[in-house]
């Protein structure tokens, strides 16, 4: 896909349409034109101004209006894109697309052009299972119609399912793709994210505390950037980014088994799981009963999964992360030298800005022969920036001495 890819954003009327504001920064940085439509319903959660101040366009709202039929009118705007990208599409719009309505801007829009046209559906997960929405979604596809997710997870309606609308970022990503340079195309990253679980008995066990969401953001730039990823992960509910090969685990030692089943052949090794360092020394079958006044845990050393990849004769580039409380650097160093590491991104998960859950994060990325800071942001865009500091460093420039 180009730069400057003209796309029209529809917007209809569910709760995801919160989310279109950051959609349409997602698009323009990735080098598209922007022209946002709403439907009367969308209105109802997220107001114009909000949308032309973003996409710095005015809105188009009405099928007839005569303001607009002057400038660009609905069909000047439907010659005009190149892209028109439905998200979010509810239940309803999906079946007036499949019937051809063409009785408000949005979707005579959709009849009256030839661009391409994507949709991210949006809605609750009992409508997106049923049989007339199912029906729908096969004739769209059949008319070559792109579909981008539902993802699954907590639905704004308080149910967990399908249903769920792609994020942004992913649905410009799955759109425009191309729009970050392809710095490890070709290369294989494997990813570990997320905690580790260690069962004592069947409903109790040990963690440690870890979202997945810094390690999900590493497998997503590395995709971004080209790379071919696999994703190992432990406990989480956040919905895998799409186009990596994800397998969930529990343990630390199914981690490991899954690491090193996938390790040979691997460029690069990122660990970014909060990997238990103990599990209990016996794991009861049947649920312990809890009679005793107090009973006693014996934890035993689970494997170093960082170290032993670090320590295989074929050993991709191997990164780790440092999930300090205190002496940030000194004890990330020490990890970085005991584990014969390449490179250790060390986070401080002190605080309420600890990079625990939080949906940003700062960092120090420390190397053999230095330490770069990175500033406090999104997770993604540390990721980028953590990815493209490793690029350089697995790539140095020939010296000119
Ligand atoms: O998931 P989030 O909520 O987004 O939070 C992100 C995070 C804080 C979990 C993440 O940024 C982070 O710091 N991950 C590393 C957590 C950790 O276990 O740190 P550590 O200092 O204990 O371990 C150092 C390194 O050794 C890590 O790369 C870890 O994956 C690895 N390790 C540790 C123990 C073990 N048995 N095997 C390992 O491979």
């Amino acid at each position: 896909m180009h730069r400057n890819t003209r796309i029209i954003l529809g917007i209809t009327g569910g709760i995801a349409a919160y989310k279109s504001p950051d959609l349409v920064r997602r698009l323009i940085e990735r080098g598209a034109e922007v022209r946002v439509v709403m439907s009367r319903a969308a209105m109802e959660f997220i107001t114009p101004l909000t949308l032309q101040a973003v996409s710095g366009h005015p809105v188009h709202q009405h099928l007839l209006d005569s303001d607009a039929e002057s400038g660009m009118g609905h069909i000047e705007l439907a010659r005009w894109a190149e892209i028109i990208l439905i998200a979010p599409a509810t239940a309803h719009f999906m079946a007036k697309i499949v019937h051809g309505e063409a009785d408000d801007l949005l979707s005579a829009l959709v009849v009256a052009s030839e661009a391409t046209l994507a949709i991210a559906p949006a809605m609750n997960r009992q409508m997106w299972q049923n049989p007339a929405t199912r029906h729908n979604l096969k004739t769209l596809v059949d008319r070559g119609v792109s579909i981008i997710g539902p993802g699954e997870g907590d639905q704004a309606c308080g149910e967990v399912g399908v249903g769920r609308m792609t994020e942004p970022d992913e649905i410009a990503q799955q759109l425009l793709g191309d729009g970050i340079p392809q710095l490890f195309s070709g290369k294989k990253i494997l990813v570990t994210a997320g905690p580790t679980w260690e069962a004592i008995d069947p409903v109790r066990g040990i963690s440690n505390r870890s979202s997945g969401k810094m390690g999900f953001a590493i497998a997503r730039a590395a995709r971004d950037f080209g790379a071919t990823v696999t994703m190992v992960r432990g406990p989480v509910n956040t919905t895998p980014p799409s186009g990596v090969e994800c397998i969930g685990v529990q343990s630390a030692r199914q981690m490991r088994d899954a690491v090193m089943s996938r390790v040979s052949g691997t460029d690069i090794f990122i660990g970014v799981a909060a990997v238990a360092d103990y599990r209990p020394a016996l794991q009861e079958d049947q649920k312990i009963k809890a009679k005793e006044p107090e009973i006693v845990l014996k934890l035993i050393k689970n494997p170093d999964i960082l170290a032993e990849v670090a320590a295989r004769e074929d050993r991709p580039f191997t990164v780790g992360f440092a999930a300090e409380t205190r002496d940030l650097l000194a004890n990330a160093k020490k990890k970085l030298w005991d584990k014969k590491i390449d490179v250790i991104v060390a986070n401080d998960v002190s605080g309420e800005d600890g990079a625990i859950d939080n949906d940003t994060n700062a960092a120090s990325l420390i190397h053999q022969t230095g330490v770069v800071q990175l500033e406090r942001a999104d997770k993604y865009r540390l990721a980028i920036s953590i990815l493209e500091k490793i690029s350089v460093l697995m790539n140095p420039e020939p010296s000119t001495a």
